[in-house]
């Protein structure tokens, strides 16, 4: 298992993005998270292909795009075009999830597939050997800085069975609510890969923090 940080924009400052960027460069942050919303899916607009493009330009670390709008696929190829790295689709609006995430493998990037919190780990078992990653929401989706629904724990507990029972190479991300307490727990229960927005970027300390958070 590895314990990777994925610190979401959606808390930086965006009067001065740059220069939260090159902190996350300076970081021991693993990837950059971008989180894409279309006030559709989920009841927000954040920002889209224009933001990542320009971050792409000065970003050291690999672009992890976390996409909650309606209708992902003729987006695929943009997304790639702008500079993700990675790219996840909800489960719940993918009608042909397995033709999604094939498409997304076919541009180059790795595909993830993300479940909202009522959404059972279960309905991964077909799914599962064929995508590199599964995000967890442990908040429902739109906005940073929610309290972390604690029936997460478990779902990481069955995902990393499932996982295990099915011999995939797969990595576990979760999204929503991480802090310390949160992210030890996270780790301990099998997670890979924590998201952490509004605890990042509204520390004293963002390096500081991503640096403990990883070491929790
Ligand atoms: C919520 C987003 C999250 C959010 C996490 O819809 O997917 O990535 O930025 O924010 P925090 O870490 O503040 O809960
Ligand atoms: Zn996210």
């Amino acid at each position: 298992m590895s314990r990777l940080i994925s610190p979401s924009i959606l808390s930086a400052d965006f009067n001065n993005l740059g220069k939260d960027i090159l902190m996350l460069n300076q970081s021991e942050a693993d990837w950059i998270h971008f989180d894409v919303m279309d006030g559709v899916f989920v009841p927000n607009i954040s920002f889209g292909l224009p933001v990542i493009q320009h971050v792409k330009k000065i970003a050291t670390k690999p672009l992890d795009v976390h996409l909650m709008i309606i209708n992902p696929d003729p987006f695929i190829k943009p997304f790639k075009d702008s500079g993700a790295d990675i790219l996840t689709v909800h489960f719940e609006v993918c009608n042909h999830l397995h033709r999604t995430v094939d498409a997304i493998r076919q541009e180059g990037m790795k595909a993830g597939v993300c479940l909202n919190p009522a959404t059972p780990v279960h309905f991964l078992e077909d799914i599962i050997n064929e995508v590199d990653m599964i995000l967890l929401m442990s908040v429902n989706p739109g906005f940073g800085g929610q309290k972390f629904i604690q029936n997460t724990i478990q779902k990481v507990i069955r995902l990393r069975r499932l996982i295990e029972e099915k011999q995939a190479n797969v990595l576990i991300e979760i999204d929503g609510g991480v802090n310390f307490e949160t992210g030890k727990r996270l780790f301990d229960a099998g997670a890979d890969v924590l998201v952490a927005g509004s605890f990042v970027f509204g520390a004293e300390d963002p390096k500081l923090t991503i640096h403990q958070l990883k070491n929790v």
